[in-house]
């Protein structure tokens, strides 16, 4: 390492993407639920990459996996199997309502394969190619990429990038009066967070998401949710919509699946899945071996030590602990949430208070600029939860009320 701090941040200023902005620090290594920066500072990590390091870091069962994948096959394109590859998709069907997996590389792409599925299955296999409408809500967010843009219900996202792909409408989330007045004949899905993420960490309530599920049976849509922030025992439960006992037609993962490796599923039925033949998508790097044996190994690890029970107990106690700072600083106006992907709403203080928190060692970041988010790895302790509520306490003691 010859280049200081300084030097680094400068160039990775100068030529790095203009899209980002990223902390003044450069982060180094990693061990559980702690994160540590070049120049030796710790940090207690809240944010994990944005619910993707879901087993923290240099977890040793992730880290020895990899290791052996890495040394004996890392990519073979989709043109062969691997065992990884097909252990992957039978666990993941095995586990969910699904038949097939569509694996990918990335959210985006997860919802991009979703949505195209979509519409090819209304067209060729149902016959009706008119039918080819996505309705998606308000304050959601589902990518960057054009279709999974054109979904995505903020027009922030969508400034300067016009025209948007035509057959996309938006409703209000838990307004199922509003959906069903956007849902009609030519509706080929619904598309929906079940608890919005980067909207605000906005959950659905159970009985929309139920009056969704009949609105597309009567309409012939299918619906999709999409659980890349929320999926993998985030919330408690492996798909977040488990909560409100409904079925989906295709499910969207990504961010945990992979605990840090890059990997995207697309997961639906085999009646659906007969609209996509040979050739009708595809994907260089999707499902290689090694992001497979990562997300293989985190479902594992998932099982073998109990981190939904962990991510259900370990929110509750968030949730107390925020609720309670909320009482004594009026700065936080509500906690929102469930398991371990929970917001605090601050309003326009929300930034600043991520700024404080730094100050004191803590990583957290803003969901729909108003509302501060928690979405830690999923090994948190009860010690660690302990430790994040006392440093956001400290960091809040700057907004204390006057
Ligand atoms: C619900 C949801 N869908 C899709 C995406 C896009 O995922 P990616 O950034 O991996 O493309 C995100 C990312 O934040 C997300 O939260």
């Amino acid at each position: 390492m010859t280049r200081t701090t300084q030097e680094l941040l400068e160039a990775g200023d100068r030529h790095g993407s203009s899209t980002f902005s990223p902390a003044r620090m450069i982060l180094d290594h990693g061990e559980g639920v702690w994160i540590y920066d070049r120049d030796g500072n710790k940090y207690l990590d809240f944010v994990a990459g944005i619910a993707v390091t879901s087993l923290g870091y240099n977890h040793p069962r992730l880290t020895a996996a990899l290791r052996d994948q890495v040394e004996r096959l890392m990519h073979v394109s989709n043109l062969y199997y691997s065992a990884e590859q097909i252990e992957l998709v039978d666990t993941l069907c095995a586990r969910s309502f699904a038949d097939r997996v569509f694996l990918c590389n990335s959210g985006t792409e997860a919802v991009e394969s979703a949505i195209k599925l979509a519409r090819r299955y209304q067209n060729v296999v149902v016959g009706k190619p008119e039918k080819y409408g996505i309705v998606s809500m308000l304050k959601s967010f589902h990518g960057r990429t054009m279709g999974a843009l054109a979904a995505t219900g903020q027009p922030k996202y969508h400034a300067g990038f016009e025209p948007m792909l035509p057959g996309f409408d938006y409703a209000e989330y838990n307004n199922l009066e509003d959906v069903a007045s956007k849902v009609g004949p030519n509706t080929a899905a619904v598309l929906i967070e079940p608890i919005q993420g980067e909207g605000g960490v906005n959950p659905a309530d159970a009985e929309f998401l139920r009056g969704l599920r009949k609105l597309c049976d009567d309409n012939g849509a299918l619906l999709i949710f999409d659980e890349i922030q929320t999926g993998v025992g985030r919330t408690g439960k492996f798909f977040a919509h488990e909560a409100a006992d409904v079925r989906p037609d295709i499910v969207t993962l990504a961010k945990g699946l992979g605990g840090g490796v890059p990997i995207g599923a697309m997961l639906s039925t085999e009646e659906i899945f007969q609209a996509f033949v040979k050739g009708s998508h595809g994907t260089t790097f999707g499902g290689n071996p090694l992001a497979a044996r990562a997300a293989l190994t985190v479902l594992e690890v998932l099982d073998e030590e109990e981190l939904m029970a962990n991510a259900a107990a370990r929110g509750e106690q968030l949730r107390e602990g925020l609720e309670a700072l909320a009482e004594r600083y009026d700065v936080i106006q509500s906690v929102r949430g469930r398991g371990l992907m929970m917001g605090a709403i601050c309003g326009d203080a929300a930034p600043a208070i991520v700024g404080e928190c730094l100050k004191q060692g803590l990583l957290i970041n803003t969901a729909g600029g108003n509302t501060l988010r928690f979405v830690p790895p999923m090994i948190v302790s009860e010690d660690d939860v302990k430790e994040a509520l006392k440093r956001l306490g400290k960091a809040l003691e700057v907004f204390a009320n006057s």
